[in-house]
């Protein structure tokens, strides 16, 4: 695990060995939510292979460079992060096409500890790619949090539960539950079913994102909260957000009514 100081970013993961249950999504509209909010924060796509947190971010035509440029030494850190030209708060390094072998883990470390160190950011934010593989084992070894994220289907969460222990054998012992993609008629009901899951995956909540067709389609268009018309979705962020920041607000903070699944 990384070691944290006065002047050194929390390095945060968003996963879950399961894909699409939203990851990327969370990362980084909770990275541009914390921005908004004054927080400098670097997302690093860690998704080697897949890489999609530049599109869903809307950074696609900025990266030149990727993280693995900047763990084997091909160009300096800075060179790898591209400054989000909505918000200079937000920062981002893109994932490379496929996962170089000669990237040690060591090395990896090393990388992700510079960023955390440099002075320049308050989060350093994970994007890791759905399964259990050398991603998510290098990101686990370089975190200090982890937000695991979940769909309320039995199948997601089971497979939070499996991440938390693969998580915590590799010595993160801050793990958070985010439930993503929450609907339903009464808010009441939707609790009892966060409780439910809480239990299944045995990981504290810190928040939840309702589901919204606008996700969707602003995720196609590289668009995050600070342009999203959905009151229920940006309200949800600004929630995850304070309580990450250790601020004790209601789960539903603002939110009165959610979409119904149809
Ligand atoms: N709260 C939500 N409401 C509606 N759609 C959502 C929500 N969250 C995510 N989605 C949609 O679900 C799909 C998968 O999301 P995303 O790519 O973030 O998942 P992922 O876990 O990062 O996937 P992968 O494992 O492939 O990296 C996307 O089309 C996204 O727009
Ligand atoms: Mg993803």
């Amino acid at each position: 695990m990384a070691t944290t100081g006065n002047q050194t970013a929390k390095i945060m993961l968003f996963t879950s060995c399961k894909g699409g249950v939203g990851k990327s999504t969370v990362c980084a509209n909770l990275a541009m939510t914390l921005a908004n909010m004054g927080r400098r924060v670097l997302m690093i796509d860690c998704d080697f292979g897949s890489r999609c947190l530049d599109l869903v971010a809307g950074l696609s035509d900025l990266a030149v460079y990727d993280i693995a440029d900047a763990v084997l030494g091909r160009i300096s850190p800075e060179k790898a992060v591209v400054v989000d030209k909505r918000n200079k708060n937000l920062s981002f390094v893109a994932a490379p096409y496929s996962f170089d072998p000669s990237m040690t883990l060591f090395a990896f470390k090393r990388t992700i500890s510079y960023y955390a160190k440099s002075g320049k950011y308050d989060y350093v934010f994970i994007d890791t790619p759905g399964g259990a593989g050398e991603p998510l084992l290098y990101a686990a070894e370089a975190a200090d949090w982890a937000f695991i994220i979940t769909s309320p289907t039995r199948a997601s969460v089971r497979a939070a539960d499996k991440t938390a222990a693969f998580l915590y054998a590799r010595g993160v012992r801050d793990m958070r539950l985010i439930v993503n993609r929450v609907a339903g008629k009464k808010i009441r009901q939707v609790k009892e079913n966060i409780i439910r899951i809480i239990d299944e995956a045995s990981v504290r909540l810190i928040g939840a994102v309702p589901y919204d067709p606008e996700i969707i389609v602003a995720g196609d268009e590289g668009r995050l909260t600070d342009s999203m018309h959905s009151k229920i979705v940006t309200q949800a962020f600004m929630n995850i957000a304070k309580r990450t920041e250790g601020e004790q607000v209601p789960l539903f903070n603002g939110i009165k009514k959610l979409r119904e699944l149809k």
